[in-house]
């Protein structure tokens, strides 16, 4: 079906009655920017179940959490098209234990024509009714079915001073390149929150995201309504967060913790940026010399996200532009223990640049002015944010790589990437002067994007001739930043065939020692392996263990093991590499 990309008119693929211009013409900016209203229920059967009811027949997405706030969170679930009927509301219960006994909420969804109009996704927000601090067990119920139960966790009030904060940490879960057994431990983990940096779907069938040595995964096929390889409208993208959202295993870990949702490219297109000259977003795509096309279809990306990620963001589809409509960048107060700050690294990113990346184009100085990967507005905000910043520990969710990477050596050096803020070194060299000279204590950056294990400090300059600054001796050490791998997606190891057998015993510890060499501010490096990580934050330390997750066996004993574990402790930026701790 790949000839069909080719096509230039407008009218290709038929773009169906729920499409977005129909939704909108129905719904106000209002209707989209808020979950659904929960109504006292007037029949207390509406949450009698039976126990022998399977929930997947009525809710074969499960359940989830998101967008805490220390009074609530938003409840998400989906309902099996087959077994909706619009005279039918829908229950959900909130309590303090699993049992149900103790129920602290609970209502019904009546509002069947917004259901059926958002691919029967639901979102329930509690923000009100819930107390700080707290975790509690939620369903729903649907026609005498309860759905799985999930567990939530509101965060604490702005002024509780809690002893610990701890995050599952993850990106890019390429549904078609591995199984999720990592999201399966991520459900075991005693953890708060999960916080998601983006690339929960990728947007492409065509297999670009395959290298050399990957394999085939059985039961992971999926193809896009549309009949196109690439996503082209709001039917598919559902269709891509429905399929993903069908893993057990994603299921579980999203049932059993309250999710922060971030995004990256692949939610929308690969590597994609703001064009300035057709004011239009452009990526990876067949279309994307169609700047028309290609809002619309950004649109439609945010929309789907929308509807599948229990996310406090607000979305005004009347909004000027795309970058109007979709705020994702807030800040979560967690007491005044943590601040987390999320950034939008890809609506507002200037075009990649077009020279190769050697040190004679790397580098503030050597790269055109103005450019920048947040926008003014944002990388204002997140100044200010984060040197306002009370809590202990400042962190940045930052979906790309921020410090260098540097391949080679001296003049022969290369930068290769240039997605990540290698390629946007001007404004990295602000934010990083701005938050070392506020005295920003504590700061602690977590990266996704690139695949790999990274933990290094980030600095205003580096040393030799690299980007971040002009200085050649070693620069002002303000913070740490710790990438966490791939679930699944394809690293540089896959790519060419470096993961098994003697290749991998070879190349392993060559890379993971040949990188911090080019890099003296890189710690830690390892580009072979999939997995998450944990970050857990108290008065005293901050602790970031990584693992790795064999992502071929589709099985919840799938082996795990011990990457790689950090210590950092409070006032003084240092990795203090505590793995032997976890490995025992
Ligand atoms: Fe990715």
């Amino acid at each position: 079906m790949a000839d069909r990309t080719g096509l230039n008119g407008r009218d290709e693929p038929s773009r169906g009655d729920d499409d977005h211009a129909e939704l909108l013409s129905e719904l106000d900016s209002h209707d989209l920017a808020f979950a659904l209203d929960v109504v006292d229920a007037s029949d207390r059967n509406v949450f009698a179940a039976d126990p022998d009811a399977h929930p997947d027949a009525v809710f074969p997405q499960s359940v989830a959490s998101g967008g805490p706030t220390p009074s609530g969170v938003i409840l998400w679930t989906r309902l099996e098209p087959e077994a909706f009927d619009s005279d039918e509301p829908l229950g959900v219960q909130v309590a303090t234990d699993d049992t149900f006994e103790d129920v602290v909420f609970e209502g019904v969804v009546t509002e069947s024509d917004r259901i059926r109009s958002h691919d029967y996704t639901v979102k329930v927000d509690l923000d009100g009714q819930l107390r700080s601090d707290t975790e509690y067990a939620y369903r729903f119920v649907y026609r005498g079915v309860a759905s799985r139960t999930g567990h939530c966790q509101t965060l604490p009030r702005p002024d509780d001073s809690p002893e610990s904060v701890s995050f599952a940490v993850v990106t890019c879960q390429d549904f078609l390149n591995g199984y999720y057994p990592a999201f399966h431990y991520i459900a075991e983990e005693d953890v708060d929150f999960v916080v998601h940096l983006g690339d929960f779907v990728y947007e492409s069938d065509a297999g670009e995201f395959k290298g050399l040595g990957s394999y085939d995964y059985a039961e992971r096929e999926k193809s896009l309504p549309s009949g196109f390889d690439h996503v082209h409208d709001l039917t598919d993208y559902r269709y891509l967060y429905r399929t993903y959202r069908r893993d057990r295993f994603l299921q579980e870990a999203l049932e059993s913790h309250t999710l922060v949702a971030g995004w990256d490219d692949h939610e929308m297109v690969d590597d994609v940026y703001w064009d300035d000259e057709t004011d239009a977003p452009r990526g990876e795509h067949p279309r994307t010399d169609d700047p028309e096309f290609m809002t619309e279809l950004v649109a439609d990306a945010m929309h789907a996200w929308w509807e599948f990620m229990p996310a406090r963001v607000e979305y005004d589809p009347a909004g000027d532009s795309l970058q109007d409509r979709f705020r994702l960048w807030r800040d979560l107060e967690f007491g005044d223990l943590v601040d987390l700050v999320m950034t939008d690294e890809r609506l507002f990113r200037d075009p990649p640049r077009e020279a190769i990346p050697t040190v004679d184009n790397v580098g503030p100085h050597r790269e055109p002015p103005g450019r920048s990967m947040l926008g003014d507005e944002q990388r204002e905000w997140l100044l200010e944010t984060v040197t306002d910043s009370d809590a202990t520990w400042t962190v940045w969710a930052d979906e790309v790589l921020t410090m260098p990477l540097r391949l080679g050596s001296g003049p022969l050096s290369l930068y290769p990437v240039q997605g990540g803020w290698d390629g946007y070194t001007r404004e990295r060299q602000r934010i990083a002067e701005h938050i070392a000279q506020a005295d920003v204590d504590n700061f602690v950056t977590v990266t996704g994007d690139m695949h790999c294990y990274i933990a290094g400090y980030q600095q205003t300059s580096y040393p030799g001739r690299v980007t971040g600054g002009e200085g050649v001796a070693q620069g002002e050490r303000f913070g740490v930043e710790f990438m966490t791998p791939a679930i699944t997606s394809v690293n540089v190891a896959e790519a060419l065939h470096l993961t098994r057998g003697k290749r991998k015993q070879i190349t392993e510890p060559l890379l993971s020692w040949l990188i911090p060499k080019m890099n003296p501010h890189i710690d830690f490096f390892d580009s072979h392996n999939w997995g998450y990580s944990t970050l857990t934050f108290e008065r005293d330390e901050c602790r970031f263990v990584a693992y790795a997750v064999d992502k071929t066996e589709n099985s919840p004993d799938a082996d795990r093991e011990v990457m790689v574990a950090y210590r950092v402790p409070e006032g003084v930026v240092n990795l203090d590499e505590i793995t032997d701790q976890y490995r025992q």
